[in-house]
């Protein structure tokens, strides 16, 4: 379709500048003009001026002028018939065509034939996942399996392709579509003689460009089993890149999540549709997906242009995620805030919500996120704690090196004091690396822009002395450090009286009657702590420090010394969470245990995978799977309790 000039012409008339810009930015007026941050640059005072008596906006800073239609073409990356459309429904004009074509429209024109065709895909989909047998059979379950209910299949227009090689095919052909547009929009493969559905018995999620248009699809086959691989092509098969569709140009889910964004000024990042799905389903719906790819430029100016403020979700086993660190830079150098949620092992957002429900994933994403810096920081000396000084001085200058991305210096200076308290680094050596990595950016940002030639040899980079870093952080693998943390609150709080009058101690023993401790230390307090229990007397750090043993009290000391900054530092390089001390230590007990607990279930899964692999006989096999199934129970079901804890 092309759109008529009398459609251009009156939304050119109706759509007021400040209006349409205000759909997107904050604007304060003052004097003749309204005011705001450019969308287009990063700016920290107001040069973005929008004058309704002109109806254009200019940005002092960077340039940036035009139009309402330009605006929206700028804002959202979008064409002019992609504006104008944007616009008209906006103001509620009605679109029509124009029969006469001129050259210079008919890119126009193949581009808005895609999209048409594209949403005939989507509604053929539709129809199929709601009113066809095969549907109802496979697809439907499958839904209901995965708890994504009706409600939010329909929002985000998911359907159906059925198993058949020319089910779509047949279809779009009888309603006059032709073959070179079935194939240049990606959903039909031409191979020789042979043409086909690409997609075929799968789930249909559609692809929405930011208005909401559906510019491809990812296709989502539904073998449920981890164990299974016998299955037709990957798990997601995806349309090819198209004139409407760059992979790399998009964030899915961003459509649905516009509005929340600007309202709250914040989005989540996460990795897959389903991912998506969920933080809608817990109903928080500023949540955008990369979907496969790493995050590109494009897609973080996209999320820019909307907040400030991102958080990202990394699953509980993320691969990679030191490769991702350079990424993340990216989004720190833009301005932005970066905050980062680790989840619990083995889980991704669809699979968390699934199993903690609605509440506790809620206060999960609320109260576990943590600024990038320091998660970096933690992540990278919990990876070093057995390394000696050279390598502690590279983690130094990494976590630095981030801090050099942020534009906003007092941030950065923050940022330096809070790694240096939090992780007991020198401030001054924090500082000074910070100046040396700062000098030689500008140095590299310089030489580019002058000319290498220009500008000489390279320096040669600071110096940091090795021996200057003092490293105080005691960073244990995580079953050990919630041993010691359990301990740590059995002998401070263990005389506390619980509502119910018993003591905190018989009830944190109690809980923990059919666990052996792992670390020989904690073991052996932990011996002795249940020894005095059963003799029927008092459990806390006296009953320790009365002991004969003189390891019992040296141990009992350690445990309790701990500062609670470290053991706070621990907690959160897992990425778990962080007690109120005192607040309410039934609670805070708990907690632990069953984190603890669920540990110790994940390992034994781990080694019973392991086993899994290896060549067995038919029985032993059996045997195995049984196991896994009844160790997935109890894990499920303690992760259930900690939800109900953590959501208290
Ligand atoms: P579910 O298993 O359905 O919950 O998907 P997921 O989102 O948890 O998948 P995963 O974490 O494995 O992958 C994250 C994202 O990467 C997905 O949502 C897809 O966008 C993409 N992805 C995963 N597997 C494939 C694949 O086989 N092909 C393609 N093209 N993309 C994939
Ligand atoms: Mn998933």
């Amino acid at each position: 379709m092309i759109i008529s000039q009398e459609t251009i012409q009156a939304v050119q008339r109706v759509a007021r500048i400040e209006e349409v810009v205000a759909d997107f930015l904050p604007l304060k007026k003052k004097g003749q003009n309204f005011w705001a941050c450019c969308p287009f640059h990063h700016e920290k005072t107001p040069s973005f001026s929008v004058s309704s008596e002109k109806g254009f906006y200019k940005c002092f800073g960077c340039d940036a002028a035009g139009d309402a239609i330009t605006f929206v073409q700028q804002i959202e990356g979008t064409s002019f018939v992609e504006a104008i459309t944007y616009l008209a429904q906006r103001y509620g004009i009605p679109i029509t065509s124009s029969q006469e074509g001129t050259q210079d429209l008919q890119g126009y024109r193949t581009q808005e034939s895609l999209y048409i065709l594209l949403n005939l895909a989507k509604n053929y989909y539709i129809d199929l996942l709601w009113h066809h047998r095969e549907a109802a059979k496979v697809a439907l379950p499958y839904l209901q399996e995965r708890a994504i209910s009706p409600e939010i299949a329909k929002k985000f227009e998911l359907g159906y392709s059925l198993d058949q090689w020319d089910g779509f095919y047949k279809f779009a052909i009888k309603k006059g579509v032709s073959l070179d547009l079935l194939v240049a929009a990606g959903l039909v493969i031409q191979n020789g003689t042979k043409v086909y559905d690409r997609f075929r018995g799968r789930l249909m999620f559609p692809i929405h460009n930011s208005n909401g248009q559906p510019v491809a699809f990812g296709a989502r086959h539904m073998a449920i089993s981890p164990l299974s691989n016998a299955v037709d092509g990957p798990k997601y098969l995806n349309s090819s890149e198209t004139v409407v569709y760059q992979k790399g140009r998009l964030l899915y889910g961003l459509a649905f999540a516009k509005q929340a964004i600007k309202q709250t000024n914040h989005c989540y990042l996460v990795e897959g549709y389903t991912d998506v799905l969920a933080f809608h389903k817990a109903g928080v719906q500023e949540v955008v997906a990369s979907a496969g790819t790493a995050l590109t430029e494009t897609q973080i100016d996209a999320l820019s242009r909307f907040t400030t403020k991102v958080t990202l979700v990394f699953d509980g086993d993320q691969a990679g995620i030191q490769a991702a660190f350079r990424g993340i830079d990216k989004l720190l150098a833009k301005g932005l805030e970066v905050n980062v949620i680790w989840l619990p092992s083995g889980e991704d957002p669809d699979s968390y919500l699934c199993k903690v429900g609605v509440d506790a994933f809620n206060h999960y994403i609320r109260c576990f996120a943590q600024d990038f810096i320091t998660f970096k920081a933690g992540f990278l000396l919990n990876q070093s704690v057995e390394q000696g000084p050279v390598e502690q001085a590279k983690v130094i200058r990494e976590i630095v090196q981030s801090i050099v991305a942020i534009p906003d210096e007092i941030q950065a200076t923050l940022f330096l004091k809070k790694c240096s308290k939090r992780f007991a680094i020198e401030e001054e050596l924090l500082f000074t690396t910070y100046h040396a990595l700062r000098h030689q950016t500008t140095a590299v940002w310089q030489q580019k822009r002058i000319g290498a030639s220009h500008y000489g040899r390279q320096k040669s980079s600071p110096y940091v002395d090795p021996k200057n870093i003092p490293f105080t952080s005691k960073l244990t693998a995580s079953i050990e450090a919630y041993e010691r943390e359990i301990m740590r609150i059995l002998l401070t709080y263990g005389a506390t009286k619980l509502s119910e009058g018993q003591p905190l101690y018989a009830y944190i023993l109690l809980e923990l009657d059919d666990v052996t401790f792992r670390s020989a230390d904690c073991k052996v307090l932990f011996d002795y702590c249940k020894a005095v229990f059963n003799k029927g007397d008092l459990v806390d750090m006296q009953c320790c420090l009365d002991s004969t043993e003189e390891s019992i009290k040296k141990i009992a000391i350690d445990v309790t010394a701990l500062p609670h900054d470290i053991s706070e530092a621990w907690i959160k390089k897992y990425g778990i969470y962080t007690i109120e001390e005192g607040q309410n230590v039934q609670r805070m007990s708990l907690e632990v245990i069953l984190r603890l607990k669920i540990r110790l279930v994940q390992e034994l899964i781990e080694e019973n995978r392991a086993a899994l692999k290896e060549e067995l006989s038919e029985a032993e096999e059996a045997r195995l799977l049984q196991v896994h199934q009844l160790l997935k129970h109890s894990e499920c079901s303690i992760a259930k309790q900690l939800g109900t804890v953590v959501a208290q």
